[in-house]
């Protein structure tokens, strides 16, 4: 199939109790293992590509990391017959510009660093350009935090108010609504519980599809939780590169004198395909396509 905005899934996600799969890739065998893991559930799904992810593929230079990821997710999405989404993660305000003229189905602002205002401008804007070729549009209000590895104060996470969200889904028309709710990005163990009384606030006055970040972090009995309350859209990114990169560890180990790349990247590849099919499973989304 050709990339597909993903909307009316998440759409039916949403109502039905379930969620669409966001899938973060920073390779080219991680976006086959996404489209491989889709098909075989025969599910619908989202190939996501991070703003850090693009400085790496582009060598330092993210249009060019765009470039790369436009044509590799083409081409993926071709490969299956479920429909799948290209979405830009993260991505800042000349990122979603250009992802969206080279083709990229879905979009995310994010308004990090911004003003709450600054960020309902620029969103609208950008919702703006992103509706006029049919692309899905998601922006944040709260913070998700990126610790990087460094120290992290729990306490202090900006979880997303109730009222903010509200108002920023009416003002900027976005689709889709990433929500701060404990979550951190970049956990190797599940150990975040969400708030999900905030949830069922935001929820009460906002009717709009929300997104979970930092999902690989987050109990899968919240997790689970969370979709019955309205989370549509999960994202997954460190849970995928832990089964990648353990699956290449293991092979490497095995063998010192390895050289040929294919050895180790396949057996990544198949590892990643799949964690993924195991979330899509666990999300509920598996034969929905
Ligand atoms: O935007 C990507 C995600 O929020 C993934 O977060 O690495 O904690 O799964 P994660
Ligand atoms: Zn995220």
């Amino acid at each position: 199939m050709t990339l597909q905005n993903v909307l009316p899934w998440i759409c039916r996600a949403h109502q039905e109790g379930w969620a669409v799969g966001a899938f973060n890739a920073n390779a080219l065998e991680q976006a086959q293992a996404i489209v491989a893991a889709a098909q075989v559930e025969k599910a619908p799904a989202i190939i996501q590509v991070s703003h850090r992810a693009l400085t790496y593929i582009g060598s330092g230079n993210e249009i060019q990391g765009l470039k790369y990821i436009a044509a590799i997710g083409k081409i993926a999405a071709e490969s299956v017959t479920v429909p799948i989404a290209l979405h830009l993660d993260h991505g800042t305000e000349t990122e979603v510009l250009q992802a969206i003229a080279l083709g990229f189905t879905s979009v995310m602002f994010d308004g990090d660093g911004y003003s709450f205002e600054e960020n309902i401008s620029i969103a609208r804007r950008l919702c703006e350009v992103a509706h006029s070729v049919e692309a899905c549009m998601e922006a944040e209000v709260g913070e998700v935090p990126k610790p990087d590895g460094k120290e992290f104060d729990e306490a202090s996470i900006a979880l997303t108010r109730p009222e903010e969200a509200a108002q920023f889904a009416e003002a900027t028309g976005i689709d889709t609504l990433a929500v701060a709710l404990g979550s951190v990005h970049g956990l190797t163990t599940k150990q975040i519980s969400l708030d999900l009384k905030c949830l069922a606030e935001i929820r009460s006055r906002a009717s709009i599809p929300l997104v979970l970040h930092g999902s690989s972090g987050v109990s899968d009995n919240d997790i689970k939780q969370g979709i019955t309350m309205g989370l549509c859209k999960v994202n997954v990114a460190t849970q995928l590169n832990q089964a990648f990169t353990d699956a290449i560890r293991n092979v490497l180990n095995r063998d010192g004198e390895l050289v040929d790349p294919r050895q180790y990247l396949a057996p990544g590849r198949n590892a990643q395909m799949e964690t993924v099919r195991e979330r899509i499973r666990f999300f509920g989304a598996s034969g929905k396509a």
